[in-house]
Order: structure tokens, then sequence, then C-alpha cells
């Protein structure tokens, strides 16, 4: 029986390693411990963070005039999420184990009968990872032989926990203890957040942290269309936290029980082509990763078969994370099942007026739904580097400038030295105005470009001696090639705004 281990990936360790040494993220409550499924963006990270959300706005709300931006409350009435269907089915299917108390998601909890010549001799179960199938075929070998058993093992065949029969509960060994017996039968778990709003504590106080920054949209669609000026097709988009009280967060942040969505609700006309307008989407979005750094061939698409209760279509853009292929961000067509719902629940109209079409009807929805948090996990596997400059190793963090937390470093040659520090601040306090900009004096400056590599800083600037006795010239310095050259001081303003606009 093969159980959940501990990483083994060394490359996300590596990116979890460089996230807490160079401070873009922490644990959350790590001096008691830690809390599970939730993070800390540290100042490096708080940075990235705030440099991928300015990016989404200016490009997805700025540049369009088709698009209106929101921000909605994160506790709002409960009538909202029973209208949207989050009390009724927003959850995920959970299994326990009765004697270690641990809690798995059952549809990533596999198992296979063990059949020896035609005979069944036990059970393997395993949590999913990119390994499981050979790590169940090596457990089944291994329980063959444990028992003294002769002949054949019959191939396995992984099933989910939700697929297993009820005769088969009591027989599938828990991951936790290897022993068959503990399982429960699997559950639905809601993933809301609860909490109590006001003096009452009784159930009529009960209301939720949104799972999605979606429904805060809807919620408000009818006060845009009533106070802006938008006309069909246009999008509503909002950038928030969201909670959900997932079972098994894993991977980082990539699956944490508080995160961030950057979410667009377009609302076109029931007639036209959704299909096609979904398929503009699927491409904008996936070109705007790639504008942001991410490299197309670690870049993918998986169209859903199996569709949630509100959707017509949905393709996730997918990305090459160290565990595997893994969703990133959903584009979903949802018809009018929202502003439907909302209209029925409410009791207030959701209809638009389409001037152009001299008709009034509820808009239909296509949500292109990312999570900041999952794009910027993306971003740092995308940059993390390792390579070697003049025989010694370093660690390299590749960002797009428009992403990267600092865009530039000035450095002074030697911090003893007045005059040097003096040009030097001269030159941080005009740059500084313009850009996130690092000020260091401290150690060889070797080390200083090594600590900016790490932080993923594009370019530094050094002020040396022949910056203040001769042509006043400064060196500037690539993060990806080292290359260094000098420039002017009016070069390098210019030679920044090139790049860093
Ligand atoms: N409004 C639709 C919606 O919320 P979703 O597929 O559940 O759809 C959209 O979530 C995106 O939010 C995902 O593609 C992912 O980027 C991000 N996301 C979802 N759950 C997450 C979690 N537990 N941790 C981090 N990001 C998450």
């Amino acid at each position: 029986m093969a159980k959940s281990k501990a990483s083994t990936n060394p490359l996300m360790d590596a990116i979890v390693a460089v996230c807490k040494r160079r401070g873009f993220i922490f644990q959350s409550s790590e001096i008691y411990g830690g809390y599970n499924g939730f993070f800390d963006f540290g100042p490096l990270g708080v940075e990235l963070k705030k440099n991928i959300k300015d990016a989404w706005w200016k490009d997805m709300v700025h540049r369009r005039e088709d698009i209106e931006g929101l921000d909605s409350s994160i506790i709002m009435s409960p009538k909202i999420w029973v209208a949207s269907g989050h009390v009724g089915g927003f959850s995920d299917p959970m299994v326990d184990c009765k004697v270690s108390k641990m809690r798995y998601r059952a549809d990533q909890l596999f198992f296979a009968p063990v059949i020896v010549d035609g005979e069944k001799i036990g059970y393997v179960s395993i949590l999913e990872d990119g390994n499981m199938q050979a790590d169940a075929e090596a457990a089944a070998e291994k329980m063959k032989r444990k028992g003294g058993h002769q002949g054949e093992l019959a191939p396995i065949e992984l099933k989910d926990y939700t697929e297993a029969d009820e005769s088969e509960w009591a027989l599938i060994p828990s991951p936790a203890t290897g022993e068959p017996g503990s399982l429960t039968a699997p559950r639905e778990f809601n993933l809301m957040f609860e909490t109590k709003v006001g003096a009452l504590s009784d159930s009529s106080a009960t209301a939720y942290l949104r799972p999605e920054t979606a429904q805060g949209i809807f919620a408000n669609y009818k006060n845009v269309v009533d106070t802006g000026r938008v006309k069909i097709p246009f999008g509503i988009a909002q950038i928030g936290k969201a909670f959900r009280n997932e079972i098994t967060p894993k991977n980082f942040i990539f699956r944490s029980r508080e995160f961030e969505q950057m979410e667009i609700e377009y609302f076109i006309s029931p007639d036209c082509d959704w299909s096609e307008i979904h398929q503009e989407w699927i491409k904008y979005c996936h070109d705007w990763l790639i504008s942001i750094g991410l490299p197309e061939e670690m870049l993918g698409r998986d169209v859903h078969e199996k569709l949630a209760h509100y959707a017509k279509a949905c393709t996730d853009i997918t990305f090459q994370f160290p565990f595997g292929e893994q969703e990133l961000w959903g584009i979903a067509a949802r018809g009018d099942f929202d502003l439907t719902q909302h209209a029925e629940h409410s009791g207030k109209p959701m209809e638009i007026f389409d001037e152009a079409a001299k008709k009034k009807y509820i808009p239909h929805v296509i949500e292109p739904s990312l999570g900041v948090d999952r794009l910027l996990l993306a971003l740092l596997t995308a940059a993390y580097t390792e390579d070697e400059v003049g025989g010694e190793k370093r660690t390299v963090m590749k960002f797009h400038p428009r992403i990267a937390p600092y865009k530039v470093a000035v450095l002074p040659l030697l911090k003893n030295k007045p005059e040097l520090v003096e040009r030097a601040r001269a030159i941080y306090d005009k740059l500084a105005k313009r850009y996130n900009v690092f000020w260091d004096t401290a150690g060889a400056i070797g080390k200083r470009y090594r600590r900016q590599d790490e932080a993923g800083t594009p370019y530094c600037v050094t002020i040396d001696f022949e910056t203040i006795e001769t042509d006043g010239s400064v060196t500037l310095r690539d993060r990806d090639t080292t290359e260094q050259k000098r420039v002017s001081e009016e070069e390098l303003y210019k030679f920044l705004d090139e790049q860093l606009f």
C-alpha cells in the first residue's frame, strides 16, 4: 500500500525554497506551526501580485472600451448563494479515515482490487499523483509477494473512491494507515466558509465568504446597466478575494483556501454565435498569458466534457506546473443561467434593451475566470532558472519586466565613498519617481547582482569612479544575459522607458 508522500518534486521544492528565502511567499501563521491552505505574501510577493493584477486590469479594463470595473463586497446576502446554486451544490465528495482522522477528496483517492489468478487477494489505494499507476502496481506486487501468492497478477485498474460500491468501502485501505476498515462512505462536503453576521447566532445570521467573485458581478449587473452607458456586448470585471474550504489544499498556492480571482462576465446577445465569442476569448486570454511572460509551449487547452451545473461549455487554459499539466484559467459559456436565477429569486427584472436589435432580453454570458495566486505560481515556474556565470552557479527569476517586483536596482560601487553614494542616490531618486527601484549598498558588487537575479530584477545600474571622474556614464547590467554596457544617464532613462512601459 503506497501512502501519501512528502514532496519528491525538485523543481517545486526549489521554487518553494526561493519564495521563502527571498520573501515572496510565507506559510500563514508560521510562528504557530502554519495554517494549512493559507499563505502570506512578503515584500517581493506582494509586488509580484500587484503587478499581475495591474497588468490584467490595464489590459482587460482600461484598454478595452467594452469592459467596466467593479469591486463588490465579499460577504453578500446569503440569498445570492441560494439563487446561484452554491448552497445546494457547491461541494466536493469527501471521505474520512476514522482511525487517523485524515480527510480526503473522494475523487482524488484511487483504489483497485488486487487479483491473482482470478482470485481477489485484497485492495490497494493511492492518492492522486502523476506516478499513481506505477506506485499502485508496485504495491500490488508487494501484497502478492507478502501473501505468498503464486500466479499471474491481473492488470491494476484504478478507479476513484466515488466509484467504489458499498461492499468495497470496508475493504479499501486508508492512505493514512495502510489498513482497510477505517474509511467512511463518500459524502458531499460544501466548500463555502460560513460566518455569522450581526448579533444573533441562529441560522438566520448565517452568511458565506464568497467562493467566487462572479456572483458579485451578476448581483450588480443591473446597477451597472442602469448607471453606465453600456451596450451589448459588454463586460464587467472584478478582482478580489475568494474563499473555499478545500478538503485537500495542495501544491503550495495552486489550490488554497483563500485566494484571489480576476473574473470577467462578458454579456452577449442570446441571438449571437456564443461559441465564436467563447473561442475569441480563449485566444485573447491565451495571448495575454504569453504577453506577460508564460512560454507558449507550457500552455495547453482542456475542453470540458463534464460541465458545471451552470455551463454550456468550458475550456481551461492549462499550464505545465512542476506537478503536471493543470488548469490555470477557466473560460466558461454560462448562458443566461445566473441572471435568470437572480431574476427569479429576487423578483427583479434582468433584461436589457438592445438598441441595435430593438429588443429586450436577458443576455448570455462568457466568463473568463483566472486565479491570481495560480497565475503567480505559473509565472514563478516559468521564471525559475538555474545557470552558471563565470563558473559560479546562480538562481535567476526571469520575470517579464512588466511583472518583476523591482524593475531596476541602483548600486553605488562602494558604500564608503560619499561622492559615489551621492551620485547614485540622485539617479535612484529620479528612477524611483517612475518605477519600483531597489537601493543596495551592501557587499561585493557580484553578490549584489546575484541577489537581484534571485529577486528577478531585470536591470542593475552601477555607479563607479568612471561615472564621477570621467564621462558620467554608468554600467547597465542585464539580468538574463549578465551583459554589461556603459551608457550615459540620458541613454539609461530612455532605455528603461522603452523596456519598462
Ligand atoms: N466563477 C467561476 C469559477 O470560480 P473555477 O474554475 O472554480 O470557476 C476559476 O475557478 C479559477 O480560479 C481557476 O481557474 C483557478 O485559476 C482559480 N482557483 C479556483 N479554486 C482555487 C483555489 N482553491 N486556489 C487557488 N486558485 C483557485
